[in-house]
């Protein structure tokens, strides 16, 4: 073997006993949902070690998700300490652009996962396709309440790619296919935090309650925030019909309790399970979809007993965090 074959061989074999250090990044710390990503990306982990492939992961997010600097300056460190990839959800689809584009520049691979960026930096994209969520939360607020009636939609935050995309989806329905219903209000934001959407709403309600017969509220803490303000209000119980997104354990409570109609239900433990796996894979040096749509899944009091809609609401937490 000439020098030069050895040498290769010696970086291949360096290489393939090399640990792979992921940074996982999410938008924020404090919601439920990131629970079941960061449960996904142990599952990822812990098969890609039985498999004799050793992956480091790190998750580490700003606390908050309308903390655009902070995001920044976790994705500036993972760049420092030169980890292997990076898979995040930006909380701002133009604030992040830059820092991941530096990233991408110094051969650290990035992938996105549950949100976007307005940039095609990413190796992949994994996420419900959030438009389609939005527009089928549409048309089931709309059957619930019929072909005439009045609906507010309750958005999330400013620059959050996936949330904004699920609002264009709702309106664009429910305009379309619903003239018949009223928008009362579409303009308002609940923000990031559960308290922040609960004041939205009491505001919200104290003008509009008495004639609505129908909201969406298009993620998880906006979904908690006005379900508390309906039921303040006494408006909860079915008496306004309420489609919310994601499956916090508040809210599948209230979805049983007739509080909440319907839930749209993303998959978070899939996307950071394969946000893991596939950051691995283009490590690898494999080739990877540009784009993973992990689905969403209307769920409601009558289909919430079935197994595979069961299992999806209760990812296995305790079996991957401690
Ligand atoms: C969104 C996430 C967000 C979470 C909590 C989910 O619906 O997909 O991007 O972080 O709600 O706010």
């Amino acid at each position: 073997m000439n020098s030069l074959a050895l040498f290769l061989l010696a970086a291949l074999t360096a290489s393939a006993a090399d640990t792979y250090t992921i940074a996982v990044i999410p938008k924020g710390t404090t919601h439920e949902y990131w629970k079941a990503v960061q449960a996904g990306t142990v599952k990822a982990q812990r098969e890609l070690a039985a498999a004799g492939v050793s992956v480091n992961v790190i998750y580490k997010g700003p606390l908050k998700e309308d903390d655009r600097e902070q995001q920044v300056q976790v994705v500036e460190n993972f760049i420092g300490r030169r980890v292997s990839a990076i898979v995040i959800s930006p909380l701002d689809a133009n604030a992040l652009i830059a820092p991941l584009a530096t990233a991408v520049q110094g051969n650290i691979p990035v992938l996105t996962i549950d949100s976007g960026v307005n940039s095609p930096l990413a190796s992949c994209y994994i996420a419900t396709d959030n438009r389609e969520g939005g527009r089928v939360a549409a048309r089931t607020l709309a059957g619930l309440v019929g072909s005439h009636g009045r609906v507010l939609m309750l958005r999330n935050a400013v620059g959050s790619a996936n949330t904004e995309e699920r609002e264009e989806g709702f309106l664009e329905v429910m305009k379309k296919e619903f003239p018949g219903i009223k928008l009362v209000s579409t303009d308002q934001h609940g923000g990031v935090s559960r308290d922040n959407a609960y004041r939205t709403s009491q505001n919200l309600l104290n003008r509009f309650g008495r004639e609505l017969d129908g909201v969406f509220a298009c993620n998880q803490p906006t979904t908690a925030g006005l379900l508390l303000a309906l039921r303040d209000a006494g408006l909860a119980g079915g008496k306004i019909n309420f489609v919310g997104f994601d499956s916090g354990a508040v809210e599948l409570l209230a979805l049983k309790a007739g509080d909440i109609s319907a839930l749209m239900v993303q998959d978070p433990f899939r996307m950071g399970y394969l946000g893991v796996k596939n950051a691995v894979a283009v490590l690898r040096g494999e080739s990877v979809p540009k784009l993973i749509d992990t689905g969403v899944t209307v769920v409601t009091r009558e289909n919430i007993d079935q197994p595979a809609i069961h299992d999806l609401v209760t990812p296995p937490l305790d079996q991957y965090l401690k």
